[in-house]
């Protein structure tokens, strides 16, 4: 997708493995019904939400096999596939969901393999550009649930491995196993607890992918980030997420939403530049 004069492509891009996309992706969880339970309430109007990240540049979606389940990734294959060129659509496994919204981590390598025939099949494609793995599972060695994914790699069913939910030893432990190419932790203005997993990351030269980059609507709400945001004339979400771009050239934002003025309102966040007064006020 040659998109350069998109409001997307203002962020720049990251490379996943030899991949660039734009540093402003899509996290398409809120799609779902609540809880990322159950189907969106209007099926068509999530499809054009999706439609019209594509259309405003964004070509990286994230998505993951618990998210619905399953519908996440149907909505995904329902609005755009045959997929453009260039489109890389994340997805993960390794949890299980309850009747009532909970998450159970099982990265059992018979689970993950599970998972990934799954989302191979729900987004009708024959590899996965970037399968991560949801979350360690205490239950499971992690060389175990790692090497699971390593083995769909060697078989041609995943193009590269991701992390989500790892610490920098995991990530360690992971890369002696295989090659990651992005690690997905929570990370926003409010919560800055993986702030050493993005600088692993920054150092590695390999992606971070900040869930929760709105702190789900929390980094929206503190004084300062609206003072920031009246100055530039932006809105909070917007500052939440340039904030995010100019923290590190890793940084691959992947913000969710159902609403379409939503969608478009944080996408513009990738032209937003912020002084160095801006940014000390956030610190
Ligand atoms: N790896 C993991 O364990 C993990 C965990 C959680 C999430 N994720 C991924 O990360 C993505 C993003 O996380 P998230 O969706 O939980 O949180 P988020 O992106 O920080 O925030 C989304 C929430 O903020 C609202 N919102 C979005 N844009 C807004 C705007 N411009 N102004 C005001 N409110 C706005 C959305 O509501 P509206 O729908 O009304 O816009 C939604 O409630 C998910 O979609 C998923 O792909 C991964």
């Amino acid at each position: 997708m040659d998109r350069s004069d998109t409001p997307a492509a203002k962020a720049g891009t990251v490379a996943v493995g030899e991949l660039a996309v734009k540093r402003m992706g899509f996290g398409a969880m809120r799609l779902c019904g609540g809880y990322a339970l159950g189907a969106p309430s209007d099926r068509p109007a999530a499809h054009r939400v999706l439609r019209r990240a594509l259309e405003l540049g964004v070509d990286f979606i994230d998505t993951a096999d618990s998210y619905g389940p399953g519908i996440d990734e149907e909505l995904i294959a329902e609005a755009l596939h045959p997929y453009p060129a260039g489109l890389v659509i994340a997805t993960k496994g390794g949890y299980l969901r309850g009747s009532r919204g909970g998450w159970t981590p099982d990265a059992r390598p018979e689970r993950l393999r599970q998972a990934l025939e799954g989302s191979l099949s729900r987004l009708r494609v024959e590899r996965i550009d970037l399968y991560q793995l949801h979350t360690p599972d205490a239950r499971v060695p992690f060389a175990e649930s790692v090497g699971a994914l390593a083995n769909a790699q060697r078989e041609g069913k995943i193009r590269h491995i991701g992390l989500s939910n790892v610490s920098v030893r995991q990530l360690e432990e992971a890369r002696a196993i295989a090659p990651v190419v992005s690690v997905q932790n929570e990370y926003n203005l409010e919560d800055r607890g993986s702030e050493d997993v993005l600088r692993a990351c920054e150092r590695l030269g390999i992606a971070f992918i900040p869930w929760r980059p709105l702190g789900a609507g929390a980094s929206l709400r503190p004084a300062r980030t609206a003072r920031v945001a009246a100055r530039l004339q932006a809105t909070p979400a917007q500052v939440a997420l340039a904030w995010l771009l100019a923290r590190s050239p890793a940084m691959l934002p992947i913000p969710g939403t159902s609403s379409g003025a939503h969608l478009e309102e944080n996408v513009k966040a990738a032209a937003l530049r912020l002084s160095r007064a801006d940014l000390d006020l956030l610190e």
